[in-house]
């Protein structure tokens, strides 16, 4: 007689991406019975189009002791404990025994030499030394809870588990498998999900208004960029890049995660110069026209994009008005504007939001319904550009590797 008995395992981890593969591999190879599904065609998207195909995977400058500094939500020092018993230095180590090149760019942001592939084809390696068994692509209907685990109905049939893990990540680029399964599991047994919404993502802007800068789209240059009054105060010193429908680069994408809806930006077109005293001199020793003085501190392309807003920008520096010189010092120094939204969830790399940290342990990701783990991007837990994101994943999905 064949065995009617669902198949059984210790843990079932649900979703094959950056936590899901790593925590499976972990627990499997301390010597757990693990399930990994995802009901994507292909294994780990994000990885792949990560860090522009070469996956930012991690960064020197992160400080578990200072968490807040690189990570946002409700809780940011929630956390501290995984990112502390995990470190980059621990994923970096993991990198170099598969024999994986590596280098560092801009602020302690690690990248492959070659390509993102290396990365998912170490963590699939990782999975098969510890025996885990990877169904995908495999969706998870229904999860229940059973006597002392639970049971769950996949496309492939039931399964029942002590428990699970989910790593199904947030709302960003549903075209290549994201969902809000993890938000509505997590709601199914009553945790709280903090309301999600597009980060690390360009921003966009009327229509009318930002006519005279389409024109700039595809230039690029360094600013200071800061969003928030006082204590709230975040700022940025990269590069910002202008677009058809507003504005990207790295300065946009940080500052988008503490940007709110109706509240304004303020950017440093000319970082480092003082421009009311460079023109004031320029005036006094120059017959150029203004916006070929102002090409010596910003790019020439928005030089004269930016004097043509005025009649008065539009004549030899010696021959404009002191007042007319300041108040372009001033909009160049402190352009204000306000953004009408984002990009979306369709360009966003990241979900700010996700389950609530005061559901889950910081030290295990067991969340207040007992065998039940939120790991990931799932969680609200949203890090920085620059290789934040994926030590997160790593170090939350260890966590929960050794608690499963
Ligand atoms: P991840 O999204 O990796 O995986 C979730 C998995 O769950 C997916 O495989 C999905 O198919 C599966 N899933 C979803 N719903 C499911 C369901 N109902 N049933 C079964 N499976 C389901 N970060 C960084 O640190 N460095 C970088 O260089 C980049 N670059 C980057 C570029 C771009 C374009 C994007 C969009 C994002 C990045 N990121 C990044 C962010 C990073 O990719 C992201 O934070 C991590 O992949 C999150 O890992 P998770 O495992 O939590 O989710």
């Amino acid at each position: 007689m064949p065995d009617a008995s669902p198949p059984s395992f210790d843990a079932v981890v649900i979703g094959a991406g950056a936590a899901g593969l790593f925590c499976a591999g972990v627990a499997a190879q301390l010597g757990l019975r693990v399930l990994l599904v995802d009901h994507a065609e292909k294994v780990a998207e994000k990885i792949r189009i990560s860090g522009g195909g070469r996956c930012n995977f991690t960064n020197r400058e992160l400080d578990p002791r200072a968490p807040h500094k690189h990570f946002l939500g409700e809780n940011p020092n929630f956390c501290r404990s995984a990112l502390a018993r995990y470190t980059p230095q621990d994923f970096i180590a993991l990198v170099q025994k598969h024999g994986i090149p590596f280098h560092e760019k801009h602020k302690g942001q690690l990248f492959g030499d070659r390509s993102s592939e290396d990365f998912i084809r170490m963590l699939l390696a990782e999975c098969a030394a510890g025996g885990v068994t990877h169904w995908q692509p495999c969706g998870v209907r229904a999860v229940r809870t059973t006597g002392d685990g639970y049971a769950l109905d996949t496309d492939r049939g039931a399964v029942t588990t002590r428990s699970v893990a989910v790593a199904t990540g947030g709302l960003s680029i549903p075209k290549i498998g994201a969902t809000d399964f993890g938000h509505r599991l997590a709601q199914q047994f009553g945790l709280r999900v903090v309301a999600p919404r597009p980060a690390l993502v360009p921003l966009t802007f009327d229509g009318a208004h930002w006519q005279p800068f389409a024109q700039l789209a595809g230039l690029a240059l360094p600013v200071r960029i800061e969003t928030g009054a006082k204590k709230e105060r975040m700022a940025f010193d990269e590069d910002l890049l202008f677009t058809h429908r507003g504005l990207s680069g790295p300065a946009v994408l940080q500052i988008s995660s503490y940007w709110r809806e109706g509240t304004p930006l303020r950017v440093d077109l000319a970082p480092g110069v003082d421009l009311p005293e460079a023109l004031t001199a320029a005036k006094a020793r120059s017959r150029k026209l203004i916006a070929n003085e102002l090409a010596q501190w910003v790019p020439s392309r928005l030089a004269e994009a930016w004097a043509q807003q005025e009649g008065a920008w539009q004549r030899p520096v010696n021959e404009a008005g002191d007042k007319a010189l300041q108040q372009l010092a001033e909009r160049l120094s402190r352009w204000e504007l306000v953004p009408t939204g984002t990009e979306g969830y369709r360009k966003a790399e990241v979900t700010a939001g996700g389950v609530d940290t005061r559901s889950l342990s910081s030290q295990t990701m067991e969340s207040t319904q007992k065998g039940l783990y939120f790991i990931g991007e799932v969680v609200d837990v949203t890090g920085w550009l620059g290789g934040y994101n994926f030590q997160w994943a790593w170090a939350s999905g260890f966590a929960c590797a050794q608690a499963l």
